[in-house]
């Protein structure tokens, strides 16, 4: 529990290049107390809602445990809140495509083209430590493969086959939003969701 409670105090996601982000991440202990592990489940919505996440894993936060949470209600109202703990990827299919991805970690950037398994089957712990199993086949499947690769220290950009396929947001979404201001008067404009 200590390496928690260090990082108890302020919950905000790290950036590149905290090691932290680098690191594997421990087992979440079966022991673990009910009311942290609650905590850091809350301060992990938290930090993905603030900014506009999809999905973050536990050491975007800077705690090394096996846990990300995800949320594609956005997307898909029909979609619940995730909570995963200490999961396995019990299938994956080899049909792999290219996709869109960023990071809430490597802010300013992102990629069409992380290449991810289309269909993984992933099994682990809900917020109660309850077994939980779920099939996911695309978007979902992609972000759950995000999040994994955090648990083991892997970023996104490591699974590029080159750094010219990332994709810097900041001049992009600048150029968007001076020509939705001239055509549509201030739509907001979003950024590829991060995870
Ligand atoms: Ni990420």
């Amino acid at each position: 529990m200590d390496n928690l409670s260090i990082v108890t105090g302020s919950f905000a996601t790290l950036q590149i290049p905290s090691l932290t982000l680098r690191q594997k991440s421990q087992v979440v202990p079966p022991d673990v107390s009910p009311e942290q592990l609650r905590h850091l489940i809350q301060e992990m919505f938290v930090c993905m809602y603030q900014a506009h996440g999809v999905g973050i894993a536990a050491p975007q936060v800077g705690v090394l445990w096996r846990l990300f949470v995800v949320d594609l209600q956005q997307r898909d109202p029909e979609q619940r809140p995730l909570v995963l703990v200490n999961p396995t990827f019990t299938e994956m299919a080899d049909e792999i495509e290219p996709g869109t991805e960023g990071c809430l970690s490597i802010p300013g950037y992102h990629s069409d083209k992380v290449p991810r398994s289309r269909l993984v089957r992933i099994e682990g712990f809900d917020h109660n430590l309850e077994p939980i199993t779920i099939e996911a086949r695309d978007y979902l499947a992609r972000v759950f493969q995000h999040e994994y690769d955090h648990l083991d220290g892997i970023l996104y950009i490591d699974r590029l086959a080159s750094m010219d396929d990332l994709i810097a947001d900041a001049a992009q979404i600048k150029a968007r939003q001076v020509t939705d201001r001239i055509y549509n008067a201030g739509t907001p404009v979003d950024a590829v969701p991060a995870m």
